[in-house]
């Protein structure tokens, strides 16, 4: 019989990926929710809504359930903290709540915005602190989850790409716009430094965790983290990007000064040790991960 998983987010960046890989596995029955980009095969479900999470996990009774969405874009919350806290937290709780009924496992996907960047690397037990609204709602949805059930998992991750459907859907494909346009001279900060990290690359981890789980409950559970080794900041993934579709970098100047907006931790470098001591993990480099993402945009 099928192993069953829930997706939530399965239209987003990253639960793309994750959708995909479990698919592409026979052993693994798989449904996918969307919200506003719900098609194909992907189930539309308002997560905020109770009764319409109930149904689904009435009909599906999954096992496994990766809770990916969210409102993960730091100036989006800063503006929308109501919003945020039904689908961060009011929504995790509600759907750890239903796993809980039915004995589904909850892996909550979280970020290395949960701590301050003034420390790294961070270890799976170190002490969040996070900067900014987004960071708090996240790690509001952590706490819930580990409370509603400690057998719960989360996996924190850092800055994403992958396949996009437009530049600007990963903080990392969107830099390519000025990328491109070498007529005209851009600034890229060069201050925070970042883990960029492919979708593809996390959803083998995610993956792993939850055929791990299956097979030895008890060996699964807590907090997780999985992130690139490529220590760069915007200036670097930009000077990468150029570099390996053969775009001059002249145009492309190095700002030091901190980003604006929401304040972002300097240096929130994940240390991966649980997940690397399972065997588990993937890390495609950089350069050869961003190539194929952006090839389709060049216009070549
Ligand atoms: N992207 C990053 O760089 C990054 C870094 C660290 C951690 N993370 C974490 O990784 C996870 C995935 O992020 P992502 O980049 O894939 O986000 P994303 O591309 O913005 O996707 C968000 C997902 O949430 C869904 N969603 C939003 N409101 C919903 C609602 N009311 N009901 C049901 N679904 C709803 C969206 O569905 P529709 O689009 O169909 O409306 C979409 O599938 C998040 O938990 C985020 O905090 C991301």
């Amino acid at each position: 019989m099928a192993k069953k998983v829930l997706i939530t987010g399965a239209s987003g960046l990253l639960g793309r990926a994750v959708y995909k890989e479990f698919s592409s596995d026979e052993s693994w029955e798989v449904l996918g929710l969307a919200f506003s980009r719900a098609s194909g095969n992907l189930r539309k479900v308002d997560i905020t809504s109770s009764e319409e999470l109930t149904k689904v996990f009435d009909e599906f009774k999954p096992q496994i359930v990766i809770h990916s969405a969210a409102e993960r874009k730091p100036d989006a919350v800063e503006k929308q903290p109501e919003a945020t806290r039904r689908l961060n937290i009011d929504a995790t709780k509600n759907i750890c709540e239903l796993a809980g009924r039915t004995g589904a496992w909850v892996l909550y996907i979280s970020t290395d915005y949960v701590f301050d960047g003034k420390n790294p690397p961070y270890n799976e037990d170190a002490s969040p602190n996070p900067l900014n609204k987004y960071g708090v709602s996240k790690r509001e949805g952590e706490v819930t989850a580990l409370e509603v059930s400690k057998e719960n998992g989360v996996l924190r991750v850092p800055i994403l790409y992958g396949h996009v459907h437009n530049l600007g859907e990963s903080a990392v494909t969107c830099l390519f716009e000025k990328v491109m346009d070498t007529k005209n001279q851009c600034v890229m900060n060069d201050y925070e430094r970042r883990y960029p990290t492919h979708c593809a690359d996390i959803a083998v981890v995610i993956r792993q965790l939850s055929d791990q789980k299956l097979k030895d409950a008890s060996s699964i559970g807590g907090i997780y983290h999985w992130s690139g080794d490529e220590n760069m900041t915007k200036y670097d993934m930009a000077v990468v990007m150029a570099t390996s579709l053969g775009i001059p970098t002249s145009h492309i100047e190095a700002d030091k000064n901190p980003s604006v907006g929401a304040p972002r931790p300097y240096n929130a470098h994940l240390g991966c040790e649980r997940v690397e001591s399972l065997g588990f993990g993937r890390r495609t480099p950089f350069k050869d991960g961003i190539e194929p993402v952006l090839s389709p945009f060049t216009g070549k």
